[in-house]
């Protein structure tokens, strides 16, 4: 696997909303494959691959979690806002890095039980002594994520940003490698999907596929308490049958079971309670699209540490290129 370009996408500052800078990496990696490429309305890259057949639309999202700041007290101390699914128990303590390289540390005062946390009880400690000194560092509006060095441990790799460069890694790695593409094939690396599916609702209304396959982590359901479910690290390529967000097409879930087998790809099948990506807003979009989902089982997701197997990652990047190199019939 090229842990190198894993841990670069993973390095990028992409807050949901500005996307730019890791669109622009991105794009440095496809150009080579892809015939060609436009970045549209909501900053979602949509990267054009012909092919004969139909149009399969391929999507994984740009953006990651991170915190806005919203004040900043007379002290310097910074108040923010989530953007996405941000837990104040996994914030504790941690550092959190901004564009400009300026890092802050997440608090909150006094001996505070974890379950009367709130993120509203937290601040941001920049260092600043006080207000005008803050206001050398930050503004309004500025965005951090947590800041975190990618980590390859034996099979397992950890990180801050693997929802979802993970996905992104795959689709680069499988579009490098395909050979001959049974689709019209459309890479979509999408825009602000943690704040609700936003850049994949308008870029499959623009694309307008006849089918669509997403790349995102999910659960690892294999920690001490974790949920009945079979998704595990190391299980395999995760072909999602459903999440709140969809109910996978039986078309697509059958061609992606059908083309592991074919190859013998390790793979296991996802069914999430909850959760969702970016096929919740595909598979709803104009007349309706046939999706699915190819699934990383992760751990801590949504943390400054998420951890996956690379040997996962492999399978997913294999089960991809068949998938897109077998038509659906
Ligand atoms: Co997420
Ligand atoms: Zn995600």
């Amino acid at each position: 696997m090229n842990a190198d370009l894993l841990k670069k996408l993973c390095a990028v500052h992409g807050v949901s909303g500005r996307e730019g800078a890791i669109a622009k990496v991105i794009l440095e990696e496809v150009k080579p494959f892809i015939d060609d490429h436009k970045i549209d309305a909501l900053g979602n890259l949509i990267a054009h691959k012909k092919g004969d057949g139909k149009k399969m639309m391929l999507a994984g999202h740009m953006d990651q979690i991170g915190l806005m700041v919203t004040h900043i007290t007379k002290e310097g101390f910074l108040y923010f806002s989530a953007i996405g699914g941000m837990r104040h128990t996994y914030m504790m303590g941690h550092r959190f890095v901004f564009p400009n390289g300026a890092v802050a540390i997440a608090n909150c005062e006094g001996e505070v039980d974890l379950k009367d946390l709130a993120l509203n009880k937290m601040y941001l400690d920049i260092g600043a002594r006080d207000e005008a000194d803050a206001k050398k560092y930050v503004k309004i509006g500025d965005v951090c994520v947590f800041q975190a060095e990618p980590v390859v441990n034996g099979d397992s790799f950890m990180s801050m940003a693997l929802d979802d460069r993970i996905g992104c890694f795959i689709m680069i790695e499988a579009l490098k490698r395909l050979k001959k593409p049974a689709f019209d094939l459309y890479f979509v690396f999408t825009s602000q999907e943690e704040v609700g599916l936003r850049g994949a609702r308008t870029s499959a209304y623009g694309v307008d596929p006849d089918y669509a396959l997403a790349f995102d982590v999910t659960l690892s359901a294999d920690t001490p308490k974790a949920p009945k479910l079979p998704m595990k690290m190391g299980g395999g390529a995760a072909i999602k049958i459903k999440d709140a967000s969809v109910i996978c097409h039986p078309k697509i879930v059958e061609h992606l079971e059908s083309c592991a087998k074919a190859a013998k790809i390790k793979h296991q099948f996802e069914v999430l309670e909850m959760g969702g990506t970016d096929s919740g807003a595909i598979h709803v979009s104009r007349a309706g699209v046939p999706s699915g989902v190819i699934s990383i089982a992760t751990r801590h997701v949504h943390s400054a540490n998420e951890l996956c197997s690379v040997s996962d990652i492999e399978d997913c990047i294999k089960l991809t290129v068949k998938a897109l190199e077998t038509a659906i019939g």
